[in-house]
């Protein structure tokens, strides 16, 4: 396995590959690797000859006070984690490599990134739009592979791959889950002992909203209803937003019907947790 910080390099050597007719993927992330990005690796490895994994904290994608300080890094362990999902190589370019002194350009959707993580993180979308833009020009895949536990930023680069006729196949692959419930994520490291053990309520919230929908609820403000009154009887969550949106176009919507999407963000104490279903 490779580790490269170059963008020329890289570029180079995926160009060989792709002329010795090998199928690529890229598995995009920010590091401080766990078993979500895993599955994406492993999914990658099974359906490619090579898999391109890459590492970069984007400072871009956080907002003035967020947590880009503060976001676990640790390389090492990502590298040992890749190597042993069969990455081939490893992207992990600085900050300098991918922002020069006169960096201008930006890519953005206006209506998608507005709602739900767009209305809290108001630059959020705009700065991973614009890096995976970059990834897939540095990194010239077959297909990229992303977890719907951002099921947003799926749906997002989804039509920004339409939209802007990139030539690449954009996979959704399941959330992964803690024994518990909660979905893995990187900022889960930031919670203390007690506000572990209140997180289980997110995915608990949303059991509660697919309960109803199965037993015959179509109503969207009684799923949110459901999702509010749960996550309101913990006593360290505090309500980002609740949303049911359409899956497509991520709008609000009355009726559960068609592809829907229920997604939640809730503060545990200071750190902000996201989770989601999806409904086809
Ligand atoms: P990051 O948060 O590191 O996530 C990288 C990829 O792993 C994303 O596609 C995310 O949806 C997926 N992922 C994270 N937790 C998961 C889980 N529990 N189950 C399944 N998949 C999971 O998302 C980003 O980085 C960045 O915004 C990025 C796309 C790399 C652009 O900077």
């Amino acid at each position: 396995m490779k580790i490269l910080g170059s963008i020329q390099e890289t570029r180079n050597l995926v160009k060989e590959w792709k002329a010795q007719g090998l199928s690529v993927a890229l598995v995009p992330t920010m590091g401080y690797l766990h078993e979500g990005h895993k599955s994406l690796m492993e999914r990658a490895r099974k359906e490619n000859d090579k898999v391109v994994v890459s590492i970069f904290v984007n400072p871009m994608q956080f907002g003035p006070n967020e947590d880009l300080e503060a976001y676990p890094r640790d390389l090492n362990r990502d590298a040992k984690i890749c190597e042993a999902a069969g990455v081939d190589l490893i992207f992990h370019p600085e900050v300098s490599e991918m922002y020069g002194p006169d960096f201008h350009g930006f890519v953005d959707m206006t209506v998608l990134p507005e709602k739900l993580c767009g209305a809290s993180r108001p630059v959020h979308f705009k700065g991973v739009q614009t890096v995976v833009t970059k990834l897939f020009h540095i990194i010239p895949a077959q297909r990229a592979y992303f977890g719907q536990k951002d099921a947003q930023q799926l749906a997002i680069i989804r039509r920004m791959v339409i939209d802007l006729d990139f030539d690449i196949e954009i996979i959704g692959c399941p959330i992964i889950r803690e024994e518990d419930g909660l979905a893995k994520s990187s900022r889960n490291t930031y919670l203390s002992e007690e506000e572990r053990r209140q997180a289980v309520i997110l995915n608990e919230s949303l059991n509660d909203a697919m309960c109803a929908i199965e037993a015959g609820e179509k109503d969207a403000a009684k799923v949110k209803e459901i999702i509010t009154a749960k996550l309101n009887t913990c006593p360290l969550a505090k309500i980002d937003y609740v949303e049911v949106v359409s899956f497509d176009n991520i709008q609000p919507i009355e009726k559960v019907e068609g592809a829907v999407l229920i997604a939640i963000a809730v503060y545990i104490g200071t750190t902000r947790l996201i989770d989601n279903r999806i409904i086809m």
